[in-house]
């Protein structure tokens, strides 16, 4: 079965509590639930993390596809906005992730229109509540994860892991 990672960064465990009229009444537990409940109509498993520390959510990226996930579905909170280091693992990994947040971040202050992440994710999505995470997972599935790429995504190739002389010749038609 494939399984996807969710991953919610910092302040997100205060959600219920923290602005709801921007971030909605839903406690972090009730938007995993629904998360959960999608996941199970789609047939893919999913877990999801909560940190409020880049160091952590920079761990679960680098490890995510020897833990067996097919793809990351990330709300990097804040960080969106600043960390170079987090933008650095979602590129340098090679399962696919789909950059989700509850509010819409282009409607919003200034700083919040730019994220570092978007450009070495699959896409973006935002300003949906806790649909945006049930958007991203079937952007993910949909786009063909562990499949073909999504349509318009930047086609990732895959490591050559052949001997290096043979690098660079043509591989035989299978
Ligand atoms: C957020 C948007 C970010 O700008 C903010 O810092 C968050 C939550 C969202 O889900 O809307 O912490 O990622």
């Amino acid at each position: 079965m494939t399984s996807v990672l969710v991953l919610h960064g910092p302040n997100l465990n205060l959600l219920g509590a923290r602005e709801p009229a921007v971030y909605g009444a839903l406690s972090l537990r009730e938007v995993d639930r629904l998360i959960q409940a999608h996941a199970r109509r789609r047939g893919v498993r999913v877990e999801c993390r909560q940190s409020n520390a880049e160091g952590q959510l920079i761990e679960w990226l680098q490890r995510a596809e020897a833990a067996g996930f097919a793809g990351v579905v990330f709300n990097p909170g804040a960080f969106t906005h600043y960390s170079v280091a987090l933008r650095d693992a979602v590129a340098a990994i090679r399962v696919p992730v789909v950059e989700v947040h509850l509010s819409n971040v282009h409607g919003r202050e200034e700083f919040r229109r730019h994220s570092m992440i978007a450009g070495v994710a699959r896409g973006q999505i935002s300003g949906f509540g806790p649909r945006s995470y049930l958007l991203g997972l079937d952007a993910l599935l949909d786009g063909g994860v562990g499949g073909a790429a999504a349509p318009g995504a930047p086609a990732r190739r895959a490591r050559d892991r052949r001997a290096p002389r043979a690098r660079g010749r043509r591989r035989r038609a299978r």
